[in-house]
């Protein structure tokens, strides 16, 4: 069995989440728009799931707009807003996913200026520079900045950023789906009107997400047809795989304050371990991060050897973002940091989860120490 260091970049599913699914996927396959018992029977389990999933991040049940997973939340976020709005300013953080960096390049063909937000060295939002862009800038009409980084785990000052884009009537929107299930999340604190989430980051099933909304904020729908979701994403809904986000969000919220004890005691192991490698750079080191996420880079070692030599012993790690791995140019979210070119291609991340143990730390340390005698010059 691998040892499986890669939980931002999906997660095992919960042996509730699929028992709580399987009567979806079996007997309950009524359309929940149908009218009769069965059709009514598959609703009604749609709403408690949207009531389980509301309460992760502190939202009210009809601000749970179902989608296909945090991709398409962040689309409907950015493309959604944009096409409701005067063509202005949109401002997006420099490290976001490229589900939200790709979609806000995309409504520059719409005549929508884009800024993206620098970040300091360590990986944060740099809110000075933020209030110098939007002094800069007084069209500007939707903001996104996620609250954890799926790369370096590093934390963002959301609420100081929402705090400043509110103010200016911009509609201000999170990326949620790294945070949720390893931190606390309030929507209320953050003061955000739009946010991300996906099921697969929290043990739950792949394929499904959400994105909650604020109703104050109007949206274009990317998909018509149906009238579902408030005819804001039409088609029959996912069923099976809503029920298990629900169960999934319920057990993240539960299992919270074990969880970030669990993966802070492994992160803490093979960081204070990791002081004994002092060629061995942390990203984002100084900075809050996630509990279960450590960055680090290995200066003269390529990080897909090194991805290789981990799978060559059994160990599951990533290069940084699923979606740059084959690629040996620096992750976007390194170069913003102003990493060098060199450290930036060596760059592997580990991300803990659940059911990992310090014995995984261990290993993981002992073949890290074997490929750097045996590679590092
Ligand atoms: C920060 C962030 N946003 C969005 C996504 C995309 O979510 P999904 O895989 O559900 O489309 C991911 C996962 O890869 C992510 O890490």
């Amino acid at each position: 069995v691998p040892r499986y260091l890669d939980h931002n970049a999906t997660t095992p599913l919960d042996p509730l989440v699929l028992e709580a699914m399987m009567p979806y996927l079996q007997s309950h396959y009524a359309n929940p728009s149908g009218v009769y018992r069965a059709g009514r029977a598959a609703r009604a389990a749609i709403d408690r799931a949207r009531e389980q999933v509301a309460a992760l991040v502190g939202a009210h049940p009809s601000q749970v707009l179902f989608t296909s997973g945090g991709t398409e939340a962040n689309n409907l976020a950015i493309k959604g807003t944009c096409a409701k709005q005067s063509v202005g300013t949109l401002a997006v953080s420099a490290i976001e996913h490229a589900s939200v960096l790709e979609p806000a390049a995309a409504v520059t063909q719409q005549g929508w200026q884009l800024v993206r937000l620098p970040v300091s060295a360590d990986g944060v939002v740099d809110v000075v520079r933020l209030e110098q862009i939007l002094s800069v800038h007084d069209d500007l009409r939707m903001m996104s900045v996620m609250l954890a980084n799926n790369e370096t785990g590093v934390l963002q000052p959301v609420a100081a950023c929402a705090e400043r884009a509110v103010s200016r009537g911009c509609v201000m929107h999170s990326d949620l789906t790294q945070a949720v299930g390893k931190i606390p999340v309030s929507l209320a604190a953050l003061g955000v009107q739009l946010a991300t989430l996906s099921a697969h980051k929290i043990y739950g099933p792949k394929g499904v997400g959400a994105l909650i909304y604020d109703k104050s904020v109007e949206l274009e729908s990317l998909i018509h047809g149906g009238g579902q979701e408030r005819e804001l994403r039409g088609g029959t809904e996912n069923v099976a795989a809503i029920v298990g986000f629900g169960v999934a969000a319920e057990r993240a919220l539960i299992d919270l304050p074990a969880r970030t004890a669990h993966t802070l005691e492994l992160r803490h192991a093979l960081e204070t371990r990791l002081r004994e490698c002092p060629q061995v750079v942390v990203f984002g080191a100084a900075a809050a991060r996630l509990p279960n996420t450590t960055y680090l880079g290995v200066p003269g070692i390529d990080g897909e050897t090194l991805l290789m030599q981990f799978d060559r012993a059994g160990l599951a790690v990533s290069s940084g973002s699923a979606c740059d791995s084959g690629t040996t140019d620096p992750s976007h979210v390194l170069v913003a940091m102003g990493v060098g070119q060199a450290l930036g291609r060596s760059a592997i991340r580990v991300s803990f989860g659940a059911q990992n143990n310090l014995n995984d730390v261990d290993v993981f340390l002992t073949t890290l120490q074997s490929i750097l005698s045996r590679y590092a010059s």
